[in-house]
């Protein structure tokens, strides 16, 4: 299959959660099955400029072009370039106006003005350089808000037109809570016509909803667990667009993301002190946590549970449940290390707690790649409260490394974690700690219990082993996403085109 895929952030380009893992990941993995995949991202210079030595060769293609946004006509430049160890090949899509600026979509804390403008215009440039460059795609798969009007475009502009005449769409919801609500007015941005702008397809509560488009126009929609595809659907976790994801139920899918086994894997990583296996995991890990209780100035104690954790600090991560139980958990014999950055509230809590515990606590705020891989390597627990979680990879790479995960079951952490309870462990299914209620009280108990388990070598022995023995690999996740776009091509071949497939002229050069 031809595959295209775009994603507003892929590693080792830009990142700023779990997308940008996912985005190269996912094209890694379908490549190495025999698939023809592209992908599309930003090239954001500045941010990628910073990354250095770590970053693939980037090269011109010389194709330039230009789409219209709103009343603008603007220029690109298609840059090449290749993901590590893959035959999938990278497209970036160059506009210094939009793209070059020191954030992704924030900057002091502030959203950009125009980023329905900037992703509008990488929308279309998508659809312009899939054209320009003949790709031929079968499958053009767009992924959050960012690209949720990839679907629209094809539908209304080029299904059924040259290099499209067997194309079908995907969209994948990776987080309900970032739907990119825009006025109405961006409405002309987009270039289609307002009759589009209605409660079914692109108008939500008045404004322009470039999530809500996505899932409305992609012939099959999926989002990143089985069980956040069930939640999603509700007015709990449906962020507003249950009714939307209801209407669509039979085209909804829900795939767990996979793990990029050769980026996470205690066997090779090298930004640890000492590689291990499921067989030496109990050398490599007192290893590890030694030099990881080194390093951040905190007592070396093999005795005591390290409780580690990387995260956004925001809601969405529970981090209200850490903040209301903090003073009880000072009092037990935990160390705790956070890595992270978010929310003012949640980042003064972290340090304040690090300044009047520092033998317990180590707080480290901002983005620290090798340090992430070290606490995973020297914690025994990791945790994750969060309040939903469309997927979440940390517990996954958790799993891998022998670290025991605490979470709340919901979402893809639900579908992941197996909870420590007796008839669990007597069948040695249990591989962390895994509670519903979203309450203070209960995220202490657990982690309490985690410690009780802790102190019972033989038991948590037990936990890891099942962890890292689960092949958490892409090739399940892949293999999924393949029978997904089987699907979405018979839907699009037993379909009559619609009228509205008429391209639009739109400028190249
Ligand atoms: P989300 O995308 O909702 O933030 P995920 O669990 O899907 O959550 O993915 C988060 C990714 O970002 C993981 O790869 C995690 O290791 C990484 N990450 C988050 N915060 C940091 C940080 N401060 N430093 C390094 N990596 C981080
Ligand atoms: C989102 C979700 C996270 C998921 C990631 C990749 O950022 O918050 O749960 O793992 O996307 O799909």
């Amino acid at each position: 299959m031809r595959i295209v895929l775009a994603s507003s952030e892929a590693v080792p380009f830009s990142k700023t959660g779990g997308l940008g893992d996912v985005a190269t990941a996912l094209p890694k993995a379908l490549a190495q099955v025999g698939h023809d995949v592209s992908l599309f991202t930003p090239f954001y210079q500045q941010i990628i400029a910073k990354r250095g030595s770590s970053v693939p060769v980037i090269e011109p293609t010389g194709l330039t072009f230009r789409v219209t946004v709103g009343s603008k006509h603007v220029e690109g430049q298609i840059l090449k370039s290749s993901l590590p160890g893959s035959r999938a090949t990278v497209y970036l899509i160059e506009q210094p106006h939009y793209f070059n600026r020191p954030g992704l979509y924030v900057e002091q804390e502030q959203d950009y003005r125009d980023n329905s403008e900037r992703f509008i215009f990488f929308s279309r440039a998508v659809m312009e350089a899939t054209r320009l460059l003949n790709l031929k795609p079968d499958i053009i798969h767009a992924n959050d808000w960012q690209t949720g009007l990839i679907p629209a475009l094809f539908k209304i502009e080029f299904q059924g037109s040259p290099g499209f005449e067997r194309t079908a769409s995907i969209f994948t919801i990776h987080n309900m809570a970032f739907q990119g609500q825009f006025w109405h007015w961006d409405m002309l941005l987009t270039g289609l016509d307002w009759k589009y702008f209605n409660w079914r397809q692109m108008e939500c509560y008045g404004h322009l909803n470039l999530l809500k488009t996505g899932i409305a126009f992609a012939d099959l929609v999926t989002t990143v667990s089985p069980t956040y595809s069930r939640e999603i659907q509700t007015p709990e976790f449906g962020c507003g667009l249950n009714a939307a994801l209801s209407s669509r139920h039979d085209d909804l899918f829900g795939i767990l993301n996979g793990v990029d086994t050769e980026v996470w894997n205690p066997a090779t990583d090298p930004h640890i002190a000492q590689n291990y296996t499921a067989a030496t995991v109990a050398e490599g890990k007192a290893a590890c946590k030694a030099e990881l209780q080194r390093r951040l100035g905190l007592p070396v104690r093999p005795d005591v549970m390290l409780l580690g954790s990387i995260s956004r600090m925001t809601h969405q991560k529970g981090f209200q449940l850490v903040e209301q139980c903090s003073s009880m958990l000072m009092d037990q014999d935990i160390q705790f290390v956070f890595l992270g950055s978010g929310e003012p509230r949640f980042e003064q809590l972290l340090t304040k707690l690090a300044e009047s515990h520092p033998g317990k606590v180590a707080t480290r705020i901002g983005y620290d790649e090798p340090l992430s891989h070290q606490i995973e390597a020297g914690a025994d627990a990791f945790l994750m409260p969060s309040e939903f979680e469309p997927c979440g990879l940390n517990q996954m790479y958790s799993l891998l490394y022998g670290t025991v995960p605490i979470v709340r079951a919901v979402g893809g952490l639900a579908d992941s974690v197996v909870d420590s309870s007796d008839e669990n462990l007597a069948n040695r299914t249990a591989n962390g700690f895994a509670f519903r209620e979203f309450r203070s009280d209960v995220l202490f108990w657990n982690i309490c219990r985690a410690r009780a388990l802790f102190a019972d070598k033989q038991k948590w022995s037990s936990l890891q082993q099942t962890g890292m023995k689960q092949d958490w690999s892409w090739t399940h996740s892949a293999n999924e996403y393949q029978r997904v776009y089987e699907l979405a091509l018979e839907k699009r071949r037993n379909s009559r085109p619609t009228s509205d497939s008429t391209t639009r002229s739109v400028v190249g050069s």
